[in-house]
């Protein structure tokens, strides 16, 4: 177990990965690169309407994955400008790919294709902002990946600001940007430095969101997630500031203080969004395949050298944890009731069954590898984030649906 803890979202290799990737983006602004994504295949042209109405009867989370290697992968890893070392499974030496075949098909309808120009257009003059941890972050670069190779290299950019805090990639003839802050709790921790935030003990001021949200309030489209970072089973809340002498602390279970901090994410947003302008979304819990002897493989095991899907329909590992997701919809519906409407994006049961989706040992490694990892390669596996192309390009296909037809 305490090999394997390496892989903790937010331990130091996944921060200073996002550094590095940062540096990397910084050093190859204005690459020459022009990709422009060719669709090809029209299976999905339905006509307008006819798709509207039939995605908003469909529940577009029950389905099945489909292998479809016509249309799928929606880019190529090597061709995403701003992919993430962390996820560029590929590139790190993974050898069998099928995982980026795979549609999400929901059983009562199809999802419309993703067109990268139809969402530029949609964000024109406008920001759309994911926040939340490096699970989060994924589906961010995922989503840049989508559109950007339908825009010029000279028209695009990526820039951080808020002490690497925010990351604003920008399509300059739309202006457009979709942007990815980092809250790894939403509410503020003493882990919200998106670099050094590897700390003894996490401590988080359950009741103060403001230093962050005052970078995202009033984005057109915002993304929240927050899950991982919580499962744990009790953490320490500050009631007052960090470094203050006479603030007040006390450790509170893992339930009680993720809603706490729900509540005060939903406050905020009752009292800042504008309505008539800001979508909001929730992801919910990401899934992590950490030990194979939940779907039948041996003890000890992980997502290691898995190729293939869990067949097993309704899957649900022991990772995610349904008491957790019954408090989001809780704290969603009573935000419904003071008439602010945050759309679920529940993706936790299709990516259960995705335990050949994640990097594994196809990754960047931050630190040098010892003897011992080396000789046991799943105590560094990571399988708790996820390959691009991949497994969040479906989520963003969801996202996609919702933000053109729901
Ligand atoms: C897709 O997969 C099938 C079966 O594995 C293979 O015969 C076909 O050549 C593949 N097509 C593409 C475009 O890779
Ligand atoms: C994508 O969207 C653009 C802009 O709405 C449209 O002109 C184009 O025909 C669409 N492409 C496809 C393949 O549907
Ligand atoms: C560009 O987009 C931003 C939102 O990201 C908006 O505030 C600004 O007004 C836009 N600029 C123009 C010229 O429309
Ligand atoms: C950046 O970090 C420095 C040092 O921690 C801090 O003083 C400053 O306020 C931060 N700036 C922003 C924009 O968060
Ligand atoms: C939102 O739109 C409605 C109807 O167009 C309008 O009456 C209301 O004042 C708007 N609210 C805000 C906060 O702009
Ligand atoms: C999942 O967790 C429950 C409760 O902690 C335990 O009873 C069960 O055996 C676990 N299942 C597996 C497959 O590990
Ligand atoms: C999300 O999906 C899970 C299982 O697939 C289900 O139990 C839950 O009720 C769903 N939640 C919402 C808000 O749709």
């Amino acid at each position: 177990m305490a090999k394997t803890q390496q892989i903790v979202v937010g331990s130091t290799w996944g921060v200073r990965s996002i550094f590095q990737s940062l540096v990397a983006t910084l050093t190859t602004i204005l690459v020459v690169t022009a990709i422009y994504l060719t669709q090809e295949g029209e299976e999905w042209s339905h006509e307008g309407n006819k798709l509207h109405n039939s995605l908003s009867k469909c529940d577009l989370f029950s389905g099945k994955w489909v292998y479809d290697n016509e249309s799928y992968p929606l880019y190529k890893e090597q061709q995403c400008t701003f992919m993430s070392d962390q996820l560029a499974c590929e590139k790190f030496g993974r050898k069998d790919l099928s995982y980026q075949n795979w549609r999400w098909k929901p059983h009562q309808c199809d999802l419309p294709r993703f067109n990268a120009t139809a969402l530029l257009e949609k964000l024109r003059n406008k920001r759309m902002v994911f926040v939340g941890d490096s699970l989060n972050r994924g589906q961010w670069v995922s989503m840049v990946c989508l559109v950007e190779s339908s825009v010029p290299p000279t028209l695009k950019s990526m820039r951080t600001i808020a002490n690497g805090s925010l990351n604003i990639f920008k399509a300059q003839e739309y202006n457009a940007s979709i942007e990815f802050y980092w809250a790894p709790l939403l509410v503020e921790s003493n882990s919200d430095d998106p670099v050094n935030h590897r700390v003894p003990e996490r401590t988080v001021r359950v009741q103060a969101i403001e230093k962050h949200a005052r970078y995202w309030t009033d984005a057109d489209i915002l993304v929240f997630n927050t899950f991982l970072w919580w499962r744990r089973r009790a953490m320490n809340v500050l009631w007052g500031s960090f470094g203050e002498a006479n603030g007040v602390l006390k450790r509170v279970g893992m339930i009680r203080v993720y809603e706490m901090a729900l509540r005060t994410w939903s406050d905020w947003l009752e009292v800042h969004i504008d309505r008539n302008k800001t979508n909001l979304f929730f992801v919910s819990m990401s899934p992590t395949h950490q030990k194979a002897h939940e779907w039948g493989g041996a003890r000890g095991d992980n997502c290691y050298k898995e190729t293939e899907q869990i067949t097993k329909e309704w899957y649900w590992g022991n990772g995610s944890i349904p008491s957790m997701m019954r408090v989001v919809e809780n704290v969603l519906q009573d935000l419904k009731g003071r008439g602010l409407n945050v759309e679920m994006l529940n993706i936790t049961q299709l990516s259960e069954y995705r335990k050949e989706g994640h990097p594994s040992i196809y990754r960047k490694q931050w630190e040098p590898l010892t003897e011992e990892q080396l000789s046991n390669p799943k105590t560094y596996a990571d399988c708790i984030h996820w390959c691009l192309p991949g497994v969040p390009d479906a989520w963003n296909e969801l996202l996609y649906a919702y933000i053109f037809h729901r």
